[in-house]
């Protein structure tokens, strides 16, 4: 057997871990051939494929370790509707199922969030590629699973973050405000938050009220605290229901902003004086977390023995404490959002922290 892995979309800290259980799985458990596609599914457009062989990975150990993913990835560039140098653009999906069938593979392993997962999975239903999915995305937006790999990393660091921003807050005398990623989901948010004592949390699945945020910061200052720790997710709207980005690139929006502009106006309207650190892609960069490395590990092996069996068109799955494995098509429905009456909404409001209320018409929230 001979079985091929790519990593897809905006990378996280554990890819190198997952590719590192799927080599050692495939090699020391089956004795397969394990193939590395660069570059996601361009480095099956090209031709000849982008391709490396993994199988010496198997004595790399210091991969559990190593952020980024050593194959690279794309998180633009659908190949059914491909950017092309002169601005048009052309579907491209033949060129990627025929260097699936070039390298020879019995199987391929996408490893991606809910965008590449749907695209890899019409390409294999129009291909014949047996596909086995392990969801990743610092995000932690798929259906069906608890935790995607990366994700962890991700709250870590902008826990750290806030671990860093209260004391300079309470030497200032400063409201702090932290943004962070997460795209239309508020999950990275709503942890850190949570974790990092954040008085105030607002997530694109809450709605809040400017007035009812300037009083809660002014509450806490007559409680007799002189700062207080704001996070917000990148997608959550100005007031006026303005999205705040950086433009697109065509395919997508960027999304980025939303702190200053959060910033002006709960300085204009508490008095106190406020900053903004926006994290940005250091919560994607470094180390992985010992749990994304469990999870990671996890989903690789299972991920193989999903191949073994030829259970194909299946993605792996965290739940209960457990790895199971789910059908592809029930994951590809679009972001899994913050359940507004789940554990962590009513524990960070147990908290006394500011978290909005959900919105008069409900946005879809897929809960695990
Ligand atoms: O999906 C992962 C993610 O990091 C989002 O949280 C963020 O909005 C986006 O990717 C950033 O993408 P890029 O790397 O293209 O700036």
């Amino acid at each position: 057997m001979r079985i091929g892995i790519l990593t897809s979309g905006g990378d996280c800290a554990g890819l190198n871990a997952v590719i590192l259980a799927v080599v050692r799985r495939a090699v020391l458990g089956y004795g397969w051939d394990v193939v590395g596609i660069r570059q996601g599914t361009h480095g099956l457009m090209q031709d000849p494929p982008q391709a490396i062989d993994l199988n010496d990975y198997v004595n790399n150990d210091g991969m559990l370790r190593l952020g980024g993913t050593i194959l690279g990835t794309v998180n633009k560039g659908d190949p059914f509707h491909y950017p092309m140098p002169d601005g048009s653009f052309a579907d491209r999906s033949a060129e990627v199922i025929a260097g699936y069938h070039k390298l020879g593979l019995d199987a391929l392993i996408g490893v991606g969030g809910d965008g590449s997962m749907a695209i890899l999975h019409r390409l294999a239903e129009m291909g014949g590629i047996n596909l086995v999915g392990i969801p990743k995305t610092i995000d932690n937006d798929l259906a069906l699973t608890e935790y995607s790999v990366g994700f962890t990393t991700a709250v870590n660091v902008a826990v750290e973050a806030l671990d860093r921003l209260q004391p300079t807050a309470a030497s200032h005398d400063r409201i702090m405000i932290l943004e962070v990623m997460g795209r239309d989901a508020g999950h990275i948010a709503l942890f850190a938050g949570v974790a990092g004592g954040a008085d105030a949390i607002l997530i694109p699945e809450m709605d809040y009220d400017l007035d009812a945020l300037t009083e809660h910061c002014l509450n806490i200052r007559k409680r007799g605290r002189n700062h207080a720790l704001v996070i917000v997710a990148e997608a959550v709207k100005r007031d006026d229901g303005a999205a705040v980005t950086q433009g697109d690139d065509g395919q997508k929006v960027r999304y980025g902003g939303i702190g200053h502009w959060l910033a002006d106006e709960l300085g204009a309207r508490t008095g106190w004086e406020t900053r903004v650190t926006v994290l940005g892609h250091v919560q994607r960069g470094g180390i992985p977390s010992p749990r994304d490395r469990v999870i990671a590990s996890a989903f690789g092996v299972h991920a193989v023995d999903l191949i073994a069996q030829k259970s194909f068109d299946r993605v792996v799955a965290w739940s209960k404490r457990k790895v199971i494995d789910v059908a592809m098509a029930d994951v590809i429905v679009g972001p899994r959002l913050v359940d507004t009456n789940g554990t962590m909404v009513s524990t960070a409001k147990g908290l006394g922290a500011y978290i909005g209320h959900p919105p008069k018409t409900a946005r879809t929230a897929k809960t695990v």
